[in-house]
C-alpha cells in the first residue's frame, strides 16, 4: 500500500493512548500459556506480529479467548505444549521476537519443530540463539546450515550453563532463561549491557527465582533456577513507548503542537528515547501513574527546539528500537548528532542503517553512514521524497513523521507493513492532526 503524506499544515494536539506494548504482549502469551490456568490480559497489543505468538501456540494446543484487546490464556502449565504429529511447523511471521524465544522453549520439549517466518525474519541471525541453546544441550539447526530460520529443533533434556553474550539482546537473553526453566541446574547470562528485562519481571512475578546483578566492567548477569511452575497472573499491558516515539518527536517538529500520551510503559531499560529527546532540548513532563510490575506514566510533550547529540554505550539498548524516528529528529535539529555503538540496527526487520541513511539524503539530510551508526548534520530544510520502507514498520513510521515537517509530499512506498506493530498508526496520526 503507497501512501501520500503532506507537509501538516496545523500542529498535533490531543490526548492519545497508543496501543499495547510489543515486547510485553508477545511474553504474557509465552507465559499465559506456560502457567497453569488462566492469564487475563488487558491492552494486549493486537497487531501482525502478536498475532503470530499467538497463532504458534494455537497450534501447541493453547486456547485463547479475544474480545478486542482483552485476551484470556488458557495456560497449560509448563509440561503442557502438544506437538499434533510428533512434529509441528510454526510460522513466526515478521517476528524476530517470536522466533528467538520460541526457540528456547522449544528446545526442551518432547517432540519436534520447525521454526521459520517470513522472508526479513529467515535472514536475521540465528547463531545467537542457536550457539547457547546448543550449549545447553539443545538439538537445533539451521535447515538451511546459514545461521538462519528454518530451524529444526528437536527436544531434548537441557543443562545449566554460565552464558557470556556477545551482544545486549532480550531475545537472546529471554531464549536462554525460558529454556532454563527446564534444565537440570541454574542458568545465567551475561550481557555486555542490560536489555530490556520484561522476561525477567514475568519470570519474578510468576514465581520462578531469578535474580539481576550489575558487575564491575558495567555488563549485568542475570540468573535463574530451574523452576517446577509457573503461576497465571492479571497483566496489564502498558503503552508501547516504541509507538509512543513516533508521537513525541512529531509534537517536538511540528511548530505549536502539544500532545498527552497516556499510560506509556516507561519501563527503564526501554525509556532511554525520553532521556535523549530531553538532551536535546525537547519540552516533555512524565507524570508517573505506576511502578510494579511495569512501570507506565503520562508524557505531555510540546514542540520544542531541538540541538544535536552524541548517542552511544550502554543507553542504546533502551532506545533501540527508536533510533530510527531519533534521527529524524536529529536530521531537523541544530547541529550535529553522533549515533554510535547501534550495528543491531543492521539486523532487525531491514538494515535500519542504511534505510534511515538513504531516505533521510532523499529528502536532503545530510548523513553520514558509519559501521555501528550514523552522523547526521541537522538544520537543512528537508523536503518530500520517495521512500523506500523496506517493509519495515518502524521506517515506514519515521519516515511519516519527517514527512509532517518537511516540505511538500512524501510518499511512502509500501505503508501497510505499519500493521507490525501498530494497525491503527495513521487514523490516530490523522487524529491529533485534525
Ligand atoms: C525485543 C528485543 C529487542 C528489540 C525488539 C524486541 C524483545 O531486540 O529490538 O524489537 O521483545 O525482546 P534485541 O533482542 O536485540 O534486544
Amino acid at each position: 500500500m503507497k501512501k501520500e503524506i503532506t507537509s501538516a499544515t496545523q500542529p498535533l494536539r490531543g490526548v492519545i493512548k497508543v496501543p499495547g506494548d510489543k515486547s510485553v504482549s508477545h511474553r504474557a502469551v509465552m507465559f499465559g500459556a506456560l502457567s497453569d490456568g488462566d492469564t487475563h490480559i488487558t491492552g494486549f497489543l493486537s497487531s501482525a506480529d502478536c498475532f503470530s505468538t499467538i497463532s504458534c501456540f494455537e497450534k501447541l494446543g493453547i486456547t485463547f479467548l479475544r474480545d478486542q484487546d482483552n485476551v484470556t490464556v488458557r495456560g497449560k502449565g509448563l509440561y503442557g505444549l502438544r506437538a499434533p504429529e510428533g512434529e509441528v511447523s510454526l510460522y513466526t511471521g515478521n517476528s524476530g521476537t517470536t522466533t528467538r524465544i520460541l526457540s528456547g522453549i522449544l528446545a526442551p520439549q518432547p517432540f519436534s519443530s520447525i521454526l521459520a517466518g517470513d522472508d526479513s525474519v529467515n535472514r536475521r541471525p540465528m547463531r545467537r540463539v542457536i550457539e547457547p541453546l546448543s550449549e545447553m544441550g539443545a538439538d537445533i539447526k539451521s535447515v538451511n546450515d546459514n545461521g538462519c530460520a528454518p530451524l529444526r529443533i528437536r527436544g531434548s533434556q537441557l543443562h545449566g550453563i554460565d552464558y557470556v553474550s556477545p551482544v545486549a539482546s532480550a531475545q537472546v537473553k529471554s531464549a536462554i532463561l525460558m529454556a532454563g526453566l527446564y534444565a537440570d541446574g541454574p542458568v545465567s547470562v551475561t550481557e555486555p549491557s542490560l536489555s530490556r528485562d520484561h522476561t525477567e519481571r514475568f519470570l519474578s512475578s510468576c514465581g520462578a527465582e531469578v535474580a539481576t546483578k550489575p558487575l564491575d566492567d558495567g555488563s549485568y548477569r542475570i540468573s535463574l533456577k530451574p523452576c517446577a511452575h509457573l503461576s497465571a497472573q492479571e497483566v496489564r499491558v502498558p503503552g508501547d513507548i516504541s509507538s509512543a516515539a513516533f508521537f513525541l518527536v512529531a509534537a517536538l517538529l511540528v511548530p505549536g503542537s502539544e500532545v498527552l500520551l497516556t499510560d506509556v510503559g516507561i519501563n527503564p531499560t526501554r525509556a532511554g528515547i525520553l532521556k535523549v529527546l530531553r538532551q536535546m532540548g525537547a519540552d516533555i513532563t512524565v507524570t508517573v501513574k505506576a511502578e510494579r510490575p511495569e512501570p507506565y506514566a503520562d508524557i505531555l510533550v510540546r514542540h520544542s527546539a531541538l540541538h544535536g547529540v552524541d548517542i552511544r554505550g550502554s543507553i542504546i539498548p533502551a532506545l533501540i528500537d527508536e533510533l530510527p524516528v531519533i534521527a529524524v529528529a536529529a536530521a531537523f535539529a541544530d547541529g550535529t548528532t553522533t549515533i554510535a555503538d547501534a550495528g543491531e540496527l543492521r539486523v532487525k526487520e531491514s538494515d535500519r542503517i542504511a534505510a534511515m541513511t538513504e531516505n533521510l539524503r532523499a529528502m536532503g539530510a545530510a548523513v553520514q553512514e558509519t559501521p555501528d551508526g550514523m552522523i547526521i548534520e541537522g538544520g537543512s530544510a528537508l523536503c518530500g521524497a520517495q521512500i523506500t520502507t523496506y517493509a519495515d514498520h518502524r521506517i515506514a513510521m519515521s519516515f511519516a513523521v519527517a514527512a509532517l515537517a518537511a516540505a511538500g509530499v512524501t510518499v511512502l512506498d509500501d505503508a501497510s507493513c505499519v500493521a507490525i506493530s501498530y494497525p491503527s498508526f495513521f487514523d490516530d496520526l490523522g487524529a491529533l492532526l485534525r
